[in-house]
C-alpha cells in the first residue's frame, strides 16, 4: 500500500506563492485513489491545489471531519468543479454552531445548507458510525469520549429547538487508514481528543500499531494535565510520525516537540508525507 499526503491548507506555509489560511485540508492518496479531507475556510485550496499540481476536477470524494466553517468553507467551489462527487460527513453537520471569546459569540458554522448540495447533484452519505469507504480506508463516524482529560477544546455552542446549548461537537471524524505498518490517523480539529480518536481507530480496525497521525488537535487550550497525559499516550503508542497542525497552538506544539522529540512535526500548507 501506498499512502500521499499532502496538506493543502493549514494555517501556515513555509513555500513562496502558497496560501496559508486559518482551517486545514489534506489530499489523501491511497494506491492512486485520491479523497479530499475537508477544504480549508476560504479560496487557499484552489489556490494551493493549482499551485501543486492538483487537479480537483479529478477527485470526486469528500470527507468533512466536521460543521465549522474553516473546514468547511470551499466545499461549494470544490463542488463546482467536475462531476460525481460524493461526500462523507456526519449527519449533524448543518447545526447552526458558535464559540465563545470572552464576551463576543461568534458563528462558526457551516456556511451553506443541506439543499445546495443535494441540488448540485451530489450524493450526500451521512457517516455516523464507523465505517469502510474504500478497502482498508474509514471515516470514524462519531468518537466514543472515553478518556477523562480530553474535551472539546473551548466554548462551544448550538443551536438546537431554538436554544443554545453547550456542543460537544459529536460530528468530528477523522479519516483511517490501516497500512501494514500501522494506522495511519487524519483529524481536522479532532474536538474529540486526539487520543479518544486514535484509541477508536484502534479498536475499531484491531490495529495497535499507529505509523502517523496528522492534522489538528485543537490542543491550543489545554490544561497541563492534558497536555502530560496525552504525551504519555502517544508515548505508550509509540506513534512514529505526529504531524501537528491548524489549532495546536504553539504551547502545546513546543510542549509535544520536547517530550517525543524529531517525530513531531509542524505541518504546513504544501508539506508531503509519504507512507
Ligand atoms: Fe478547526
Ligand atoms: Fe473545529
Amino acid at each position: 500500500m501506498k499512502v500521499e499526503i499532502l496538506i493543502l491548507v493549514e494555517n501556515t506555509t513555509p513555500i513562496p506563492d502558497f496560501q496559508g489560511e486559518y482551517g486545514f485540508a489534506a489530499l489523501v492518496t491511497v494506491d492512486g485513489k485520491s479523497f479530499l479531507f475537508d477544504t480549508g475556510s476560504k479560496e487557499a485550496l484552489l489556490n494551493n491545489a493549482l499551485l501543486a499540481g492538483v487537479d480537483l476536477a479529478q477527485i470526486n470524494d469528500l470527507v468533512i471531519s466536521h460543521g465549522h466553517f474553516d473546514h468547511t468553507g470551499a466545499v461549494m467551489q470544490f463542488l463546482q468543479m467536475g462531476m460525481n462527487k460524493r461526500i462523507y460527513a456526519h449527519s449533524n453537520i448543518f447545526v447552526p454552531r458558535y464559540v465563545s471569546l470572552g464576551e463576543r459569540q461568534r458563528e462558526i458554522g457551516v456556511q451553506f445548507k443541506e439543499q445546495e448540495i443535494n441540488s448540485n447533484g451530489v450524493e450526500l452519505i451521512f457517516t455516523d458510525e464507523f465505517t469502510e469507504i474504500y478497502p482498508e480506508v474509514f471515516v470514524t463516524g462519531e468518537i466514543p469520549r472515553t478518556t477523562d482529560y480530553e474535551d472539546v477544546g473551548g466554548s462551544f455552542w448550538m443551536n438546537t429547538n431554538d436554544r443554545l446549548v453547550a456542543d460537544n461537537i459529536a460530528d468530528d471524524m477523522s479519516m483511517v487508514i490501516n497500512h501494514p505498518e500501522g494506522l495511519i490517523v487524519i483529524s481536522g480539529c479532532a474536538h474529540a481528543g486526539i487520543i479518544n480518536t486514535i484509541e477508536y481507530a484502534r479498536m475499531k480496525t484491531g490495529q495497535a500499531k499507529v505509523l502517523a497521525f496528522i492534522g489538528g488537535t485543537h490542543l491550543i487550550r489545554a490544561s497541563e494535565e492534558r497536555l502530560a497525559k496525552t504525551v504519555a499516550a502517544l508515548r505508550e503508542y509509540d506513534v512514529q510520525k505526529i504531524v501537528i497542525c491548524h489549532c495546536t497552538g504553539f504551547k502545546a506544539t513546543v510542549r509535544l516537540y520536547n517530550d517525543l522529540g524529531s517525530r513531531v512535526i509542524k505541518g504546513e500548507t504544501a508539506m508531503k508525507f509519504t507512507f
